[in-house]
């Protein structure tokens, strides 16, 4: 429950914690609503601390004793933790035993119960709702775990101890914070393997599920060999452990979590079949199986000194996970990918008024700064930082980084420093992108003086105003490019240049004709590139760019394009860019799951934020109906190519996840999409019928919703999957997607009655509300029905999870994107938020933020 004024902590306050720790050990007596926790700890005065206060972290804990040195203290006991006043300045022992009530815990962090098994997750700050501790991450220490329980999987972090009848003992041997505890409960099935170091050391590894899931742990055990393999070979870094495991629950609120030598996942982020699992799924759960066993070096061995410094884990450590994703599949299409996913998400949060630096320097509530920009950005920030350093410094600074702070809570002076000491440049500008929020704009202009044969781009640099910070310093940004002939012959291959002022030039000489220059390749750096190029010129480098991003790039600016026509000027769709199009798609030199990147068009939400951008209103009806007719204009005009593309984009042999199979189910299924808006749903219908895997299914079934044609493949769909939690998240989420925006809330409304909805899974809650938000259309539908509905559950779901109800509330974030009727419905519901009785700290400073 919220204090009455919320607190801001601010990163210019940070001082080091008045004690170390020595050892922990902890005794867990497990019972869903008395279960004791025991703990004895060492602790001793830090030589380095000025304020010797002897406060522990606490919420939601009955305290049933507290012992100094074996005798009974009475501390003074508030909502967020004890102090002992005059505690010893001498080295001590302190012992407590607490009471917790894990099965009424929903907010799903601490100790809690999911299906009758008992999990932890205690980043950012759980782990004082577990014990009395300094829940910070800067305390480090060892740590001893014995657990009592009728359980038969009992687990924790480190190396296995003692075990019996009802209980079993850990030891993990590496310091760690609090964050990094886990422990787990129940009575599981493990998927084992092993993994042998390169240094000859066996490791064991697990894969603990619910019984009935043992069948969907095969990819995820082959992806964590996979990362662990990658991590030697690229980075040098060897598993620490004599076990490494993982556990799936159903109840989490993120992804998962890398707690030391004990993950927690998201079990939709590791249960994977080829029956109930999409290719996209397949990718997910090996990206964010590599992400968290990553985190054993970039967040465990090196963790953050404060929560300010969360981007040097997560923003190193995405940065890794995509560089997995490249290895294992392929470079261009990962880039694309994560690119989408940066201007879905990151853009739209650094322009509104959530802007934060990816190291932000205040905040109310940690667990909102698990976001786009810390994670994304962040990792783009270290991709620029490669860019510049070029490769072998940046490796050379890595292995310098993992030998001076070995065992160190860091920041990010620390992690420059380590690239100034190693490469000798000097990178206080660069480091602006940790602390402006903001996404630059890139502007240039071309000069060609034909007599001279001289090539000049002019560059400019600037950032809007964001929250709390008016003005913007030049930042670095390298910015990759390269020349093309007017015969689309490469005359310069990609170089980089370091923008560092707000105007910059590059001029290049001795040339016999204007070139066609190719800027931003690979999308270099998080910027927004305005150019002065029409139509001609991207349908130029659609067709000859040497850079893959770029090439796409090119054919998404053309679509972006005709649909701003279309919405902005009611034009017909543009016969150059479907010309174009059809070309591209057609190469069959091209690979599958680039050319069906190429067939997707910009998002609805995406051309909301272009046209915001533009400085007009966004309307979602006629963004809607634009790109409904540009869908079935390129159906159209491909209609003679698409019976082939699907035909022949069907991949032999038994299904496999990897790149080329998905890549041709990719591109065989927009065909198949394509062709659902000529009428045609055979090919659907037939494939639904027939589908041995989840990607054909749901895509046949998706086609079939979308023409209005699909409703008893919905019941059949639900017939079939009722018993798999997983996929009908999935189902809910189908139906409200693809809901026509007159219907979406209603559709949204029915389904939160049906007897599967569950507000307290979050997976079935953001499936269901998370998938309302997700339908521009339908969200912002002109009766505010949509808005209402959310906010009603984001008002129930509150006083349940607060966590998962804040990161909700970022749906609202763009509304003064809309029109004055939309923002006075949004703003009208956000105060409705905000006046509810005993909102929690969370969701009451996410929406305090977004009403600005
Ligand atoms: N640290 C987790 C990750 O990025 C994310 C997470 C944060 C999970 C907070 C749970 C709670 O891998
Ligand atoms: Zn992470």
């Amino acid at each position: 429950m919220r204090d009455a004024a919320p607190q801001t902590i601010y990163l210019k306050d940070y001082t080091p914690f008045g004690y170390l720790i020595d050892s922990v050990s902890l005794t867990f007596k497990l019972h869903p609503t008395e279960t004791r926790v025991l703990s004895r700890i060492a602790f001793r005065p830090n030589p380095d601390a000025t304020d010797q206060t002897f406060f522990l972290h606490g919420e939601e804990l009955k305290l049933i004793s507290a012992k100094i040195d074996g005798a009974e203290v009475s501390p003074v006991v508030t909502d967020e933790g004890l102090t002992i006043e005059n505690a010893p300045s001498a080295p001590f022992i302190w012992e407590s035993e607490v009471e917790i009530s894990p099965s009424t815990n929903t907010a799903l962090e601490g100790l809690y119960m999911s299906n009758g098994m008992y999990c932890t997750q205690c980043e950012a700050e759980g782990f004082r709702k577990i014990t009395y501790y300094p829940d910070r991450p800067d305390v480090m220490a060892t740590f001893d775990v014995r657990i009592e329980g009728s359980e038969n999987v009992l687990l924790s972090n480190g190396n296995p101890g003692a075990s019996g009848e009802g209980f079993a003992e850990w030891s993990d041997p590496w310091k760690k914070p609090a964050y990094l505890f886990a422990l787990v409960a129940g009575d599981l099935n493990n998927h084992p393997g092993s993994f042998t170091t390169r240094s000859g050391k066996d490791v064991e590894l697990n894969i603990w599920v619910r019984p009935g899931d043992e069948d969907k742990c095969a990819f995820g055990m082959q992806a964590l060999k996979d990362s662990m393999k990658w991590d030697e070979d690229v980075y040098g870094r060897e598993y620490d452990l004599d076990i490494f495991n993982i556990v799936a629950v159903d109840d989490f609120n993120m992804g998962a979590m890398e707690n030391k030598g004990l993950n927690i996942f998201n079990s939709s982020c590791v249960l994977a079949s080829q029956a109930t699992s999409t290719d996209a799924d397949f990718e997910r759960i090996e990206a964010i199986i590599a992400h968290e066993y990553f985190h054993n070096w970039t967040g465990n061995r090196i963790t953050c000194r404060d929560w300010f410094q969360l981007c040097l884990k997560e923003g190193l450590t995405v940065f890794r996970d995509a560089q997995f994703t490249a290895d294992m599949r392929s470079e261009p299409v990962k880039r694309i990918d994560d690119v989408i996913a940066l201007r879905a998400r990151q853009f739209p949060e650094d322009q509104g008024p959530l802007s934060h630096p990816v190291r932000p320097e205040e905040f109310q509530e940690i667990n909102n700064f698990y976001t786009a920009t810390v994670y994304e950005k962040g990792a783009e920030v270290i991709g620029m930082l490669k860019t510049l350093v070029g490769h072998d410094a940046y490796y050379k600074a890595l292995d310098l980084y993992f030998e001076r702070h070995d065992g160190d809570a860091a920041t990010i002076e620390d992690w420059i420093k380590v690239f100034e000491d190693s490469t000798g440049r000097d990178l206080a500008q660069f480091k602006r992108w940790y602390s402006q929020s903001g996404t630059p704009k890139v502007s240039v202009r071309e000069e060609w003086d034909a007599e001279g044969g001289t090539f000049t781009l002019h560059f400019n640099q600037s950032t809007a105003p964001t929250p709390g910070q008016d003005v913007k310093d030049p930042r670095v940004i390298p910015i990759a490019l390269g020349l093309l002939n007017p015969n689309g012959d490469e005359t310069h291959s990609t170089q980089i240049f370091e923008m560092t002022e707000a105007e910059q030039a590059l001029t290049f000489t001795g040339l016999s004709a204007r070139p066609v220059p190719s800027i931003l390749r690979g999308f270099s750096a998080p910027v927004m590139l305005e150019q002065d190029i029409d139509n001609t010129r991207r349908a130029f480098l659609l067709a000859h760019d040497t850079d893959a991003f770029n090439r796409w790039e090119a054919g998404r600016e053309l679509a972006r394009d005709a649909l701003l026509k279309m919405i902005l000027e009611d034009a017909a769709p543009d016969a150059a860019y479907l010309e174009g199009l059809k070309r591209v798609v057609t190469d069959t030199s091209l690979d599958a799951a680039y050319r069906a990147l190429m067939l997707n068009q910009p998002s609805e939400t995406e051309l909301a934020g272009v046209i915001a951008e533009m400085g007009q209103t966004p309307d979602p009806v006629k963004i809607h109906a634009a790109a409904k007719a540009l869908s079935k204009a390129k159906a159209e005009s491909l209609a003679d190519a698409l019976p082939a593309l699907y035909t022949e984009n069907q991949p032999s042999g038994a299904y496999a996840p990897d790149a080329k199979g998905s890549g041709q189910r990719a591109l065989a299924n927009s065909a198949m999409s394509l062709m659902g808006k000529l009428g045609d749903v055979e090919k659907a219908r037939a494939q639904y019928a027939s589908a041995d895997n989840m990607t054909q299914q749901i895509a046949a079934l998706a086609t079939l919703v979308r023409e209005g044609e699909g409703d008893a493949e919905v019941q059949a769909f639900y017939d079939q999957w009722q018993e798999d939690r997983l996929v009908i998240n999935k189902w809910f989420g189908l139906q409200i997607s693809l809901a026509k925006p007159e219907e979406a809330a209603a559709v949204t409304e029915r389904l939160t009655q049906h007897p599967d909805f569950d507000m307290k899974n979050p997976n079935r809650f953001r499936g269901t509300l998370g998938a309302l938000a997700g339908n521009h259309a339908g969200f912002h539908h002109a009766s505010g029905a949509g808005y209402k509905l959310l906010a009603d559950w984001l008002i129930k779901l509150d006083a349940l999870n607060p966590q998962t109800t804040a990161r909700m509330c970022t749906s609202f974030q763009t509304w003064k994107r809309y029109d004055d009727g939309r923002q006075a419905m949004i703003k009208a519901q956000l105060e409705r938020i905000l006046a509810t009785p005993n909102l929690s700290r969370d969701t009451h400073e996410m929406i305090s933020r977004i009403l600005g």
